[in-house]
């Protein structure tokens, strides 16, 4: 009899997998994803030790609100929430994936996490307090990195997703802090200074250092988006 690989559904996964949720080896930890989303894994979601130490970076303190920007299967805010006291918001746009991720807070009992169907262009930062990017729209203008056919790319949305986190980025208090593990890091302005960087420079902290006068306007002023700063257009600047 041949014996096929793991199928799509927990109760075909080896018995090892619901232990998998504190594994620090990706092929371990990825056990706890139906086989599709596991063999995008290399790709496409963090590595587990990145995932480790980015969520230490961010949630700082107990109760700390991070939001993954672009959350995949929830890899992030699963290991964020488990090694961590934050509270991870992860925003995903592909219904599979917030499916997966859903079922993974579920089945793992993880508390502290909340999946978001939806696109970033509709989530306003201010409910958050620290943020994490996985290369999220980078898919849009390099077609080696589309993870499949769900959502429709453009080049086009790489600009709008990338102008809207930058200005809400430019919206948040000093002292925010971003991490960014790999990309071009083009949706940090310039009010962040790269920090501490692991992982060969693929993993940076980004923390808001400066203060600008837009920002103190917005920060008295209420949501009205025609007082929106200028955006600074480059990614910010980190030591090589
Ligand atoms: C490279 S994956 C990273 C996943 C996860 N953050 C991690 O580190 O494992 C980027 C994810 O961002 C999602 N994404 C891209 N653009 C988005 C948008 N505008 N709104 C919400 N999610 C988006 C993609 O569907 C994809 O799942």
């Amino acid at each position: 009899m041949t014996q096929s690989l793991p199928a799509n559904t927990p109760s075909n996964r080896p018995a090892n997998a619901f232990s998998a949720i504190r594994a620090p080896k990706d092929v371990d930890f990825d056990m706890i994803y139906p086989l599709a989303i596991r063999k995008q894994s290399i790709t496409h979601w963090s590595p587990v030790n990145v995932c480790r130490m980015a969520a230490q970076l961010l949630a700082q303190r107990p109760g700390t609100r991070v939001l993954d920007i672009g959350c995949g299967p929830g890899k992030f805010c699963a290991i964020g929430a488990t090694t961590t006291e934050g509270f991870f918001t992860g925003v995903e746009q592909r219904e599979r994936l917030v499916k997966a991720a859903r079922d993974v807070m579920r089945q793992h009992q993880i508390d502290r996490v909340e999946i978001i169907h939806g696109n970033i262009l509709d989530v306003n930062f201010r409910h958050y307090d620290a943020f994490y990017l996985f290369n999220p729209f980078q898919e849009n203008i390099l077609s080696t990195l589309r993870i499949d056919y769900d959502v429709d790319l453009d080049p086009r949305f790489y600009d709008s997703y990338t102008t809207h986190v930058q200005q809400q980025l430019l919206r948040m208090p000093m002292g925010t802090r971003v991490v960014t593990y790999c990309g071009d890091c083009m949706e940090i302005p310039n009010a962040y200074a790269c920090t501490q960087t692991a992982f060969n420079d693929r993993l940076k902290l980004w923390v808001k250092k400066h203060a600008s006068p837009e920002y103190a306007r917005r920060s008295s002023a209420d949501e009205d988006d025609t007082n929106q700063p200028p955006l600074v257009l480059s990614g910010g600047l980190c030591p090589a």
